[in-house]
């Protein structure tokens, strides 16, 4: 396991991938109590992850493992795909271990992501998606600043049904006020 810091939170850390990720990286994308709540569809095999791996850090996609700091245990990633035209990106995050869910750690590396792209990236606006019945990421995201853009009425096939879905973006003014 790598210890390297990237970025330092109180209570979690966020570092680079490394190969021997890729295996952890499976077990919660292919899991049914994450997959629910992501785009992904498809199963992930160790040989796919590890691919991904290899080529996920450039200057267009950030991509960190965020792990507990006393344990030093992989809990989850987030990325930022950057469109540097605009100084905007697409954000996504899991905590794919269940039990380390709802401990405010999901929180924290928002916050630790949120404040790199602005203050040392210099982004202007940081956009996500989210299922509407995920009730826990929408709270966290509006608490953070997030503020609803738009609304696709049954625009994406999960578990059986279309479900709605909703854009929110939080712009770098907004986030500074925020954070202060
Ligand atoms: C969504 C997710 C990233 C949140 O991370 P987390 O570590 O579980 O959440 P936190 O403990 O940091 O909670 C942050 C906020 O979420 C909200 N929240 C937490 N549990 C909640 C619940 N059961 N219902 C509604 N809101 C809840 C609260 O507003 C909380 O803020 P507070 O502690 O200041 O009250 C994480 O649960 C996850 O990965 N879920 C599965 C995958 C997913 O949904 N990814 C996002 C796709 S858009």
């Amino acid at each position: 396991m790598s210890d390297t810091v990237f970025l330092n939170g109180k209570n979690i850390y966020l570092r680079p991938p490394e190969l021997n990720d890729a295996s952890i990286f499976g077990k919660w994308f292919n899991d049914p109590e994450i997959r629910k709540y992501i785009s992904n569809r498809f199963p992930y095999s160790l040989f796919i992850e590890e691919e991904l791996i290899k080529n996920i850090n450039s200057e267009k996609n950030v991509f960190l493992v965020i792990c507990e700091k006393k344990s030093k245990k992989a809990i989850g990633n987030m990325s930022i795909n950057i469109n540097w035209v605009n100084r905007r990106a697409m954000l996504g995050i899991i905590i794919g271990e269940i039990e380390f869910q709802n401990k405010g750690y999901g929180k924290e590396a928002m916050v630790l992501m949120l404040d790199y792209a602005f203050s040392e990236l210099n982004l202007h606006k940081i956009v996500l998606e989210v299922y509407d019945f995920n009730k826990k990421a929408l709270s966290l995201y509006k608490k953070l600043g997030f503020k609803r853009e738009g609304h696709f009425k049954k625009h994406s096939f999960k578990e059986g049904k279309y479900m709605d879905l909703t854009y929110m973006g939080l712009l770098e003014k907004e986030w500074q006020k925020y954070s202060e």
